[in-house]
């Protein structure tokens, strides 16, 4: 489902990123209501957050809804990544996978999930990787980040 990537046929552990397939209403209140039981208090403005959210998800429709909560994956991602890097854990974020076929083998439809990103992780080869060695890749800073003063 990844074309024979060797980094998902060779690597120790396959993180799959996965989203929600809809912000439905449900999912809205189970997360403000869980906020409510778990801090043991509602709050007007919170009340107020949850009914204007409610509102946006509900106008702007699945795939809308979809592609937001993928986004949010990929913070999860990110996280993911500093975190094996500080393990010197190598990892390579892929979306070069067929996200259905990904779906189909994990079942994550019966979840309401659709997989976003894949995180293959493993320790590095001693040999036979020609990358390994190759300088890292950085546009200068300058051209990246814009700074105003
Ligand atoms: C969103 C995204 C998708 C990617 N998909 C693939 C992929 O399917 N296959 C692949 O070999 N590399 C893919 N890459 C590139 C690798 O992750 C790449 O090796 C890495 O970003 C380079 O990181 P480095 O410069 O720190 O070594 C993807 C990168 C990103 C950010």
């Amino acid at each position: 489902m990844s074309w024979n990537q060797g980094q998902v046929t060779d690597c120790s552990h396959l993180l799959v990123f996965a989203a929600w397939d809809d912000i439905t209403p449900e999912r809205v209140n189970m997360m403000f209501d869980l906020t409510n039981e778990v801090r043991g208090f509602r709050n007007e403005g919170w009340e107020a957050y949850r009914q204007q959210l409610l509102g946006i998800v509900g106008a702007r429709g699945t795939e809308a809804n979809y592609q937001a909560a993928a986004r949010q994956a990929y913070i999860g991602l990110g996280i993911a990544l500093v975190a094996a890097a500080f393990e010197e854990v190598d990892a390579t974020p892929m979306e070069g996978f067929d996200p259905e076929a990904v779906d189909a083998i994990l079942d994550l439809k019966s979840k309401n999930l659709r997989s976003v990103i894949l995180l293959p992780l493993g320790y590095r080869a001693d040999e036979g990787d020609w990358l390994v060695n190759l300088k890292k890749v950085r546009r200068e800073r300058s051209k990246f980040v814009t700074e105003i003063k």
